[in-house]
């Protein structure tokens, strides 16, 4: 097994939005730096940096996680997921993505990403969500500009578009 000291930098790969990549990181430092930083991801936002906001929530072998809270090397061998995964490659948006869209659920976009993630793993687990399990979601989220209510519309409606074409 890799031993890391304080101070040292060592390379680690995990699987990036479906691609193998490596990086080099010092033992503390955490998962939003290394992909922001080493690998050049200014996508991953951080706010609050203290596990609070939700901006920084990656998926971490499917499962939201907040990147500031993580530390690089807990990521490596693993597979992250970032707000890339969710277009197709020519970058044509998701179905949640466009009913974000159609419904305004962003306004300056800083809280999108994270929230878009969080989103996608729970509507994967939770087909048929209420109004009531989607605000509980979203709860774990700050955003500053909506609201909240174009999301909550957005990810209602996804979730009964997938249902009525037997999509998960
Ligand atoms: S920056 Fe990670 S929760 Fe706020
Ligand atoms: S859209 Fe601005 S913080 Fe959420």
């Amino acid at each position: 097994m890799l031993e890391l000291k304080e101070g040292q930098r060592h390379p680690i790969t995990m699987t990036l939005d479906g691609q193998e990549v490596r990086g080099l990181t010092e033992p503390r430092m955490l998962l939003s730096d290394f992909l922001r930083q080493e690998l050049g991801r200014p996508e991953v936002h951080v706010g609050c940096e203290h596990g609070v906001c939700g901006v920084c929530t990656v998926l971490i072998d499917g499962k939201p996680a907040r990147s500031c809270l993580t530390f690089a090397v807990q990521a490596a061998g693993r597979r992250v997921d970032t707000i890339r995964s969710l277009a197709d490659k020519d970058g044509k948006l998701n179905d949640l993505q466009s009913a974000f869209r159609r419904h305004h659920a962003l306004q300056c976009g800083y809280c999108t990403p994270g929230i878009l993630l969080s989103a996608e793993a729970f509507l994967r687990e939770n087909a048929r969500p209420s109004e009531q399990e989607v605000r509980e979601m979203l709860s774990g989220h700050i955003c500053r500009c909506t609201g909240y209510v174009g999301m909550v519309d957005a990810i209602l409606e996804t979730a009964q578009q997938r249902a009525s074409a037997g999509t998960p």
